[in-house]
């Protein structure tokens, strides 16, 4: 990347921390036994405890066991398996499960597939902020639901869940909690020795550590079926030789991230919100409008009367990297998913746009920013049929 580029498109994923390769990097030259081979020879046990380690730098993070956090290739995967591994436990007593309408596709499109197998997946509405309705979700539970999903952190508008909440509602219910914390891991506390969730979502590269590995935290006794076989690594969950390099990747991305930079990324994601909601005309906040209840990166805002797609290009051309709600999340014109169920109209999903920002980013690019918005947004409306029109 063009080092006066502006990058803010973290939650799709980040700039791996030189520190991390570093860590890495002896686990593709040297020690690259596998971990397996443990007990036969002594590459394969420096494999093993640089494996263990990285589980409990996860773990500890968590306040949960190491032998609760089973690596995978993603959050994507970490999805999967929660998902449908609790499925197949419960297959032939119960047979509904829950989750909200604006999860990310690795969740919504695995109740699509178990509903092809006669399982049934009830979607909860949200409200204009992306509040996921307690008293809906409270209401739909019944005695054929064995799973709840709800994530932490949005992936397009930020908008944080309530997880203690809907924890306490799953435990009184009797039913399992997921939560895909793909984008809040590390960025806000999840102490698992006190919030009753039982199966957890990670995903690396969303925090300067490697792409193509993350973890799902399985609480000690929850019923779950393996999705893959050919091995019983994992704790015999997730079979494959361990990517132990992007484990070790993934271990010292959480080794370091620290409450420093997100109190750092909290002030720019302020200083961006206010400008560019009160130095240009005419752009609204989507999302939760208290900044606290957001993604310490996110900010996510429509402008008016202008298609997200005309800004995002014109801000490309300046060297500032974001993306809007519709072509980046469908791959098609469709308006954004997650929008349209905060329900709000065609165009305004479509004039959506999301920064997202991370410890690499600057107050100063945040300013840029905001000037390069009202520049552009003052020339794109002064050639807008539905700008002379007022509409
Ligand atoms: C909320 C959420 N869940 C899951 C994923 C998938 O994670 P991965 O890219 O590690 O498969 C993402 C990535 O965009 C995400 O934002």
């Amino acid at each position: 990347m063009e080092s006066s580029m502006i990058y803010l498109d973290n939650a799709a994923s980040t700039r791996v921390d030189p520190r991390v390769v570093e860590a890495m990097l002896p686990y593709f030259h040297d020690y690259y036994a596998v971990a397996s081979s443990e007990f036969s020879h002594s590459p394969g046990l420096k494999a093993r405890e640089a494996l263990d380690h990285a589980r409990n730098t996860i773990a500890r993070r968590l306040k949960a066991r190491d032998e609760e956090i089973v690596f995978t290739s993603g959050g994507t995967e970490s999805n999967n398996l929660a998902l449908k591994g609790a499925a197949q436990s419960f297959q032939g007593k119960r047979n509904h499960l829950i989750c909200s309408s604006i999860e990310h596709n690795s969740v919504t499109h695995s109740c699509k597939w178990l509903e092809s197998l006669g399982f049934h997946t009830t979607y909860l509405s949200v409200d204009q902020e992306g509040f996921v309705d307690l008293n809906q979700l409270e209401d739909s539970i019944d005695e054929n639901t064995f799973l709840v999903s709800i994530q932490h952190g949005n992936q397009e508008v930020g908008t944080l869940q309530n997880l203690e909440a809907i924890g306490k509602i799953c435990r009184s219910k009797e039913v399992l909690f997921h939560t895909d914390a793909s984008q809040s891991f590390t960025f806000l506390e999840l102490d698992l020795s006190r919030l009753p969730a039982d199966l957890v979502t990670l995903s690396a590269h969303k925090i300067h550590g490697p792409r193509g590995v993350g973890a799902l935290y399985v609480r000690q006794g929850t019923p779950i079926k393996k999705q893959l076989h050919g091995g019983y690594s994992e704790f015999d969950l997730r079979p494959g030789t361990e990517n132990v390099a992007g484990a070790v990747g993934f271990g010292k991305a959480v080794e370091l991230s620290t409450s420093e930079h997100v109190k750092r990324i909290r002030m720019m994601q302020s200083r961006l919100a206010d400008g560019l909601t009160h130095d240009i005309d005419d752009v609204v906040l989507n999302g939760s409008q208290d900044l606290n209840k957001r993604l310490p990166g996110n900010i996510n805002v429509s402008f008016n009367r202008i298609e997200g797609e005309s800004v995002v290009l014109h801000l490309d051309m300046r060297q500032i990297a974001v993306i809007t709600g519709s072509a980046c999340f469908s791959r098609s014109l469709e308006p954004s998913y997650v929008m349209m169920a905060m329900g709000f109209s065609h165009e305004r999903a479509h004039g959506s746009i999301r920064f997202t920002i991370s410890r690499f980013n600057t107050p100063e690019e945040m300013n840029r920013v905001v000037e390069t918005c009202r520049e552009i947004a003052r020339s794109l409306r002064s050639i807008s049929p539905l700008h002379k029109q007022g509409v």
